[in-house]
């Protein structure tokens, strides 16, 4: 079973460094990029070495902790020493915040990174500490909320149900598990038998690299289409459900997810199946209430005209490469959450299902 390394790994104690696999490279090969600054991180993030919401909101909250000054020297009195080490945090936030717009987890884990420098402070051994320990907080309660989101979504699911998903929202995108696929595991585990229609993801095919290697390695029965066959597929086979992962959702439940998402979900709407969107309580912003306000990353024109290097249009032609687009709430038939099901996704049931810490 070639099952994948994790996203992100902290090495070490509060003095140690993160390790990611770097996602651009699977599924030919597995290597791991060992990251001791700041840059290193953002730089991965914006590269989608680490990607998928979740996962960039944990490999931001640990490259926080690379942001060290000289804490050891005995010569700089001890209070300018801390001033020096909160400010030098503070800067690794805000510039691994500018890393990538859409996914909110990355505002938020950075977020909670720094509450924990807006508390009383007694040394700067204490204070690295406690960041490190809220980092490690943030990639284990992601483990929980995907083992979460798992249990709730598979009592949707079917005996023998085929199941259709975009982009990768499984274990690579997070702590493990992941957020759409955590279903499809834990149906799995329950022993029931799906199948997986796996779209390729256009332009970077995080479903057929990234996706269809995890359910492969896991034995699911997994079928890989470009992403121009999934109406098709729809009209013509069996299909149960689709569920797919979320980059951000809005308190009246509009979701930004991997550019696709929204068609599918027109699609999926006109042939009668079923639409779930899996996410854990920290991909919700609910300062945002329309999905016309979240922020669409758009990346680099040779990510479509020259992936991995191949020319594949005429050099100089223009390329249009929005990174997400927004499905509305109306064509979403529930959320599954850590905390419940979501449905139907109306601002009232956003709110009461996340609306609380
Ligand atoms: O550009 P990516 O690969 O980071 O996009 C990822 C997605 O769109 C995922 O579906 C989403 O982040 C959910 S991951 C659990």
């Amino acid at each position: 079973m070639n099952q994948p390394a994790l996203s992100a790994q902290w090495i070490g104690d509060e003095h140690g460094h993160l390790r990611l696999l770097d996602q651009t490279l699977l599924p030919s090969r597995q290597v791991m990029l060992d990251c001791r600054d700041v840059e290193t991180v953002w730089e991965a993030i914006k590269m989608l070495r680490v990607r998928g919401a979740p996962a960039i909101g944990i490999a931001a909250a640990y490259g926080v902790l690379l942001a060290r000054v000289d804490g050891n020297s005995a010569d700089v009195a001890s209070a300018d020493r801390l001033a020096e080490q909160v400010a030098a945090y503070r800067k690794a936030a805000d510039y691994l915040a500018t890393s990538r717009p859409t996914a909110v987890n990355l505002f938020w884990a950075l977020d909670r990174m720094r509450r924990v420098l807006d508390r009383p402070i007694a040394s700067i051994e204490s204070l690295r500490h406690s960041m490190w320990q809220e980092a490690v907080r943030i990639h284990e309660e992601d483990r929980q909320m995907c083992r979460a989101i798992g249990r709730f979504g598979a009592e949707l699911i079917p005996q023998s149900a085929t199941i259709l998903t975009h982009c990768n929202a499984g274990g690579l995108a997070t702590s493990e598990y992941g957020t759409a696929l955590s279903v499809m595991f834990t149906c799995a585990e329950q022993g029931k038998k799906i199948n997986v229609y796996a779209d390729e993801t256009r332009p970077l095919w995080q479903g057929s690299r990234l996706t269809a290697f995890e359910l492969h390695a896991a034995g699911i029965p997994t079928t890989v289409i470009c992403d121009s066959m999934a109406a098709h597929v729809m009209q013509t086979k069996k299909v149960d459900a689709v569920i797919v992962g979320a980059d951000r959702i809005t308190a009246r439940g509009d979701t930004a997810n991997k550019i696709g998402t929204y068609g599918l979900a027109v699609s999926a709407k006109y042939h009668g199946v079923p639409f779930y969107v899996a996410a854990p309580s920290s991909t919700f912003d609910l300062t945002l209430v329309s999905g016309k306000e979240i922020p669409i990353e758009q990346r680099d024109q040779g990510e479509i005209t020259k992936p991995y290097g191949i020319p594949l249009a005429p050099e100089g032609v223009n390329a249009y490469n929005p990174a997400f687009d927004v499905t509305p709430a109306e064509l979403i038939t529930a959320i599954i959450t850590e905390r419940g099901v979501i449905s139907p996704v109306t601002e009232r049931e956003v709110r009461s299902m996340v609306g609380s810490s």
